[in-house]
Parts: C-alpha cells; sequence; structure tokens
C-alpha cells in the first residue's frame, strides 16, 4: 500500500513532496493537500488552488530509467490523468502540450515535473505534482488563473469526492511511470496523441533559438518534443514556452 502524507495547507505540496523524498520517502509515496498558499505551475507561475475544492497533490517516483527519459514524465503524467479524470466526470480531457489538461476548451489541470539528481541515479527522485480543478467556481480563480480555468464541477454539474479522484489518479499514474519505464513513450504517444488539442493548428511559441515563431504544429514525437512548420515551410523544434493557439 502506498503512503499518503495528507496535510491541511502547504506552500505547495511539490516543497514538500521534495522535503519527504529527501529524507528517504518510498516510490508512490503521495503528498495530498487541501490548501496550498503558493502553489506552483511550470515557467514560474502561479497555480491558484482554493482551498477544499481541488486535487493538488505530488507523488513521489524512484525512477528506474535512464536520466534522459525523465523530461518525458509530464506527457506520461499528463496521459495517465487525462484519461482518469474522462473516466470520472465522461466528458472527453484533451491534452495541451507540455503539462495542461483542458475540459470543453478550457484549462482544468496541470502537471508540474521536477527532478532531482543525487550522486547516484539511485538518489535521483521526480516529484509529479498535479493540480486539478474539481469542485471549485470559476468566479473564484484570479490573477494569471483568470484566463479561464474551468473546474469539472463547473462542466459537469456534478461534485466529486477529492479522496476518491486522488486514488484513482494516484494509480493510474503508477501504472502509466511503470508502463513507460517499460517500454519506453512509444508506447505511450499514441493514445498521447489522441489528445493533443495543439496538433494541426497554427500555433505562436518561442522556438529553440530563442525565437518567438509561428506555424503549425506537427505534434510531439517520440522524444517527447514538439516541432512546428513555418509558412516557409521551415521546421522548428518548440522550446519548454508558453504555447499559444493563434
Ligand atoms: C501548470 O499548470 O503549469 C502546472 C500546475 C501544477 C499544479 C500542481 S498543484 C499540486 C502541485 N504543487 C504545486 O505547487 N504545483 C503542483
Amino acid at each position: 500500500m502506498y503512503k499518503v502524507i495528507h496535510v491541511v495547507e502547504t506552500d505547495s505540496t511539490n516543497v514538500l513532496a521534495k522535503e519527504y523524498a529527501r529524507n528517504g520517502a518510498v516510490h508512490g509515496t503521495v503528498i495530498v493537500a487541501d490548501n496550498q498558499t503558493a502553489g506552483r505551475g511550470r515557467l514560474g507561475k502561479k497555480w491558484q488552488s482554493i482551498a477544499g475544492t481541488g486535487l493538488y497533490c505530488s507523488i513521489i517516483i524512484r525512477p528506474k530509467c535512464n536520466r534522459s527519459e525523465y523530461s518525458k514524465m509530464t506527457l506520461v503524467a499528463g496521459l495517465a490523468v487525462a484519461e482518469r479524470v474522462e473516466n470520472i466526470c465522461q466528458k472527453s480531457i484533451e491534452l495541451k502540450w507540455p503539462n495542461d489538461l483542458y475540459l470543453s476548451g478550457r484549462k482544468c489541470g496541470g502537471i508540474l515535473c521536477e527532478s532531482s539528481l543525487g550522486r547516484e541515479e539511485t538518489d535521483d527522485f521526480i516529484i509529479i505534482g498535479i493540480g486539478i480543478n474539481v469542485n471549485s467556481r470559476v468566479e473564484e480563480f484570479v490573477g494569471e488563473m483568470r484566463l479561464s480555468p474551468v473546474s469539472l464541477m463547473a462542466v459537469t454539474g456534478i461534485k466529486y469526492s477529492i479522496e476518491q479522484l486522488l486514488s484513482d489518479v494516484r494509480m493510474s499514474v503508477l501504472e502509466k511511470v511503470t508502463l513507460f519505464e517499460a517500454a519506453g513513450l512509444a508506447e505511450i504517444l499514441p493514445s498521447w496523441k489522441t489528445r493533443d488539442m495543439l496538433a494541426g493548428k497554427n500555433i505562436r511559441c518561442l522556438a529553440v533559438g530563442g525565437r518567438v515563431v509561428e506555424g503549425e504544429a506537427l505534434g510531439v514525437d517520440e522524444d517527447g518534443l514538439l516541432y512546428l512548420r513555418d509558412c516557409e515551410g521551415v521546421l522548428h523544434e518548440v522550446l519548454s514556452g508558453d504555447v499559444q493557439a493563434s
């Protein structure tokens, strides 16, 4: 049985999970909070937690794959969460590369993976942080999160058990991580692609090399990278920047 550490409030479950991981917490340990006072998103963004209305958790992973694979965990976790949430709320969940979950065209969740490299690979750990707007009312979001997020309840009208969601999501993520470690991203990518909300769309983003480029999103490759083709036919690798569909 995996250990679940529940706290009423913390700054960020990812920060707390790192402390537990450094102190030897085993693979699969989950930290969950009713509220976060400084929830974090990718690229230094804030993640707004509304007390008691969302799933805010971090899963400690002791990876059994090469370090070169760690960056793909975001895609692996995103797919696992999307599949489980879709199953629960019976509405399709799309993925926006690399880490956003969308429901009815609006963001309902996100993944923040952070890895820590030890002296030996066996000391490495990855924290998979998961935020899902479950029973939140959209009027309560402020600041960056005001950019049209949505909750499961706002779309379906159903109030969900966050405890049950945690248990389901945790199992789904751990199973998907095990599959990924055994078979690689190639095993997971076809399912990821069926949810890819950017593929074929015109996007604007920061490309490797630092230029802002615009063009058609070509989808994610087996290295977990996103490419676009500009109007002159030139291929650009998208940096882990913010990707906007235009
Ligand atoms: C994003 O949308 O950029 C990722 C958001 C990830 C939010 C979750 S909430 C639980 C965990 N703790 C954090 O501080 N962030 C992640």
